[in-house]
């Protein structure tokens, strides 16, 4: 019987490709004012990393085979959409007040307030005209949108966390750390995961080790960002750093220090890989970005 031959998935520079054509040919078909076409532009394609669309690709692929990251460009570009809509209003003067946004003046500064706002009310909707336009399934178009949906509330319930309190008063500070994150940054990386293990077929088994290994990536994305802000430059980042605690905010290395987080962070880590314990190779890269997630120094 002849070996079988393993060919390995295709480079993270393709999928980043795909992604960006996918986004790009669909974002300048809207009939909307250039100007606003023009803002929503700038925010998007300005050097973010793709965390959260590659995530969703590889998951799909390691559920769905190589190919399989096509089913999951769809949700892939919508859950950037709904991520950009909440940087564009993180940074505005009523929240977090930033000028600078992935090496370049904020949307507000670049533009102007009112436009700032206006684009991100039109991510937000394009993500969801993304989905619907171009998932031909009607079942799995109906369940993207629902996780699409629930996260994004769910991170604006952590961006309410993170701006004016409110969390559970009877939870521990760290608790209640990890109720704030959870929402702000975790549930739009789990939506990432579960959207792309559901476009690529994901048994219910499967869907659930994801899941697993999703609120530990979640968690752990932005206990790093936390700690970035307290190590890194503004340089390196691309967005202002050393501003948390000057802001208030509640963070991990506010809370445990910066060993303390290093520790949580390493604890999530292993927590992220051992749910991936039942898959085979195919998830490789899934193993590979929660390793870089946690060391990653931008
Ligand atoms: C920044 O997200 C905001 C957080 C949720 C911590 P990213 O670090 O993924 O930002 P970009 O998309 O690469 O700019
Ligand atoms: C951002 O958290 C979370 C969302 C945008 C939902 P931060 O406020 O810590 O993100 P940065 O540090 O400005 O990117
Ligand atoms: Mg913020
Ligand atoms: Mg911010
Ligand atoms: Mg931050």
């Amino acid at each position: 019987m002849e070996a079988e031959v393993k060919h390995p998935l295709m480079s993270e520079r393709d999928l980043f490709e795909a992604i960006e054509g996918s986004m790009r040919t669909f974002i300048a078909g809207r009939p909307l004012p250039v100007s606003l076409i023009d803002a929503i532009s700038y925010a998007i394609f300005s050097g973010g990393k793709r965390v959260r669309p590659l995530l969703s690709l590889r998951v799909c692929q390691a559920v769905a085979g190589k190919q399989g990251y096509e089913r999951a460009l769809p949700g892939a570009g919508a859950i950037e959409l709904i991520h950009t809509f909440s940087l564009v209003h993180d940074d505005l003067p009523a929240m977090d007040d930033d000028d600078l946004r992935r090496g370049r003046p904020t949307l507000h500064k670049h533009t102007n307030e009112a436009m700032a706002i206006l684009a991100g009310d039109a991510m937000t909707a394009m993500a969801f005209e993304l989905i619907s336009v171009q998932v031909e399934d009607s079942l799995i178009a109906q369940r993207l949108t629902h996780e699409l949906a629930a996260a994004t509330n769910a991170m604006i319930a952590g961006q309410v966390y993170d701006t004016m309190g409110g969390q559970d008063a009877m939870l521990e500070p760290i608790e209640q750390l990890r109720q704030t994150h959870r929402h702000k940054t975790g549930a739009l990386l789990r939506a990432s995961i579960r959207m792309g293990a559901i476009a690529g077929g994901a048994s219910e088994d499967q869907l659930e080790s994801l899941s697993i290994y999703a609120d530990a990536i979640g968690l752990m994305f932005q206990a790093v960002d936390d700690l970035l802000d307290v190590t890194q430059t503004t340089d390196k980042m691309g967005k202002a750093t050393g501003k948390d605690a000057s802001q208030g905010k509640l963070t991990y290395p506010g809370l445990l220090g910066i060993d303390g987080t290093r520790g949580e962070i390493k604890k999530l880590l292993t927590q992220a890989l051992e749910a991936l314990s039942s898959f085979d190779s195919k998830a490789d890269p899934l193993r590979d970005m929660a390793n870089k997630l946690a060391t990653r120094e931008k």
